[in-house]
């Protein structure tokens, strides 16, 4: 479902993704895991056409990338959950979550409304439907960036570290999240330092040291 080929990617002289090579079949959960500064978010930047590579090949569902063209419907095939979750404060979770299918998918707004009651539901926040982000917990607005992050039904998934802001009991919720996407059929690829988490979600450990792949350990 997600085939990433030699990617490479410098900053000006400042080599940060050497050769990274790796693939996560339809259903299967990753875990990009290394220190600061080793190139995770890039990896997903790249993945998500957030930022240019210079060589290198990404397929998702079997099309090759290409971020010079359509970025849309890139963004339609991979969701990202953005650290600090980028909700619009301005808008309540309902309209947080059909703006872009509405706006920029032109899917009709009934039906948007009404996919987004189910996916408040998967994500237990039927009850918030009404409010504002800056009337959520941190956990609740994860769980609402993750709704509008499916409501494009990406096939590929990015979370750049959704746990490091979250308690105990949360992360569990989060885990039951993910697992239940998962038995959706939705491949996930997400970043965290959480080592506890990642051996209970994961299917597949990649661990990236200094811009290169150190080893990938499938479970
Ligand atoms: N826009 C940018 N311009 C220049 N250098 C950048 C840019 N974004 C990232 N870098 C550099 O790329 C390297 C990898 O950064 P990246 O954000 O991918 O690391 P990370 O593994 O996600 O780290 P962390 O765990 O701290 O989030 C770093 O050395 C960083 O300084
Ligand atoms: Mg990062």
């Amino acid at each position: 479902m997600l085939k990433v080929s030699n990617l490479n990617k410098s900053f000006n002289k400042n080599k940060v993704l050497n050769n990274i090579s790796f693939e996560l079949n339809k259903g299967e959960i990753g875990v990009l895991l290394g220190k600061s500064g080793a190139g995770k978010t890039t990896i997903l930047r790249c993945i998500n056409g957030l930022e240019n590579f210079d060589s290198g090949q990404i397929i998702v569902d079997g099309k090759i990338i290409d971020t010079s063209k359509d970025i849309y419907k890139l963004r339609g095939k991979v969701g990202m959950v953005f650290q600090n979750f980028n909700l619009f404060p301005h808008l309540n979770v309902l309209e947080n979550i059909i703006q872009s299918p509405v706006n920029i998918f032109k899917i009709k707004k009934q039906e948007a409304i009404k996919s987004a009651k189910e996916l408040l539901k998967l994500v237990d926040l039927e009850n918030k439907i009404d409010s504002y982000p800056c009337e959520l917990s941190g956990g609740q607005q994860q769980r609402v960036a993750i709704a509008r992050a499916c409501a494009l039904m990406p096939k590929v998934l990015c979370f750049d570290e959704p746990t490091s802001a979250l308690d105990k009991d949360t992360i569990k919720n989060v885990v039951n999240i993910m697992n239940k996407l998962k038995s959706n059929g939705m491949t996930i690829l997400i970043i965290t330092h959480d080592v506890d988490f990642a051996n209970e979600v994961c299917d597949k450990i990649i661990n990236i040291n200094n811009g290169e792949i150190e080893v990938v350990i499938s479970k």
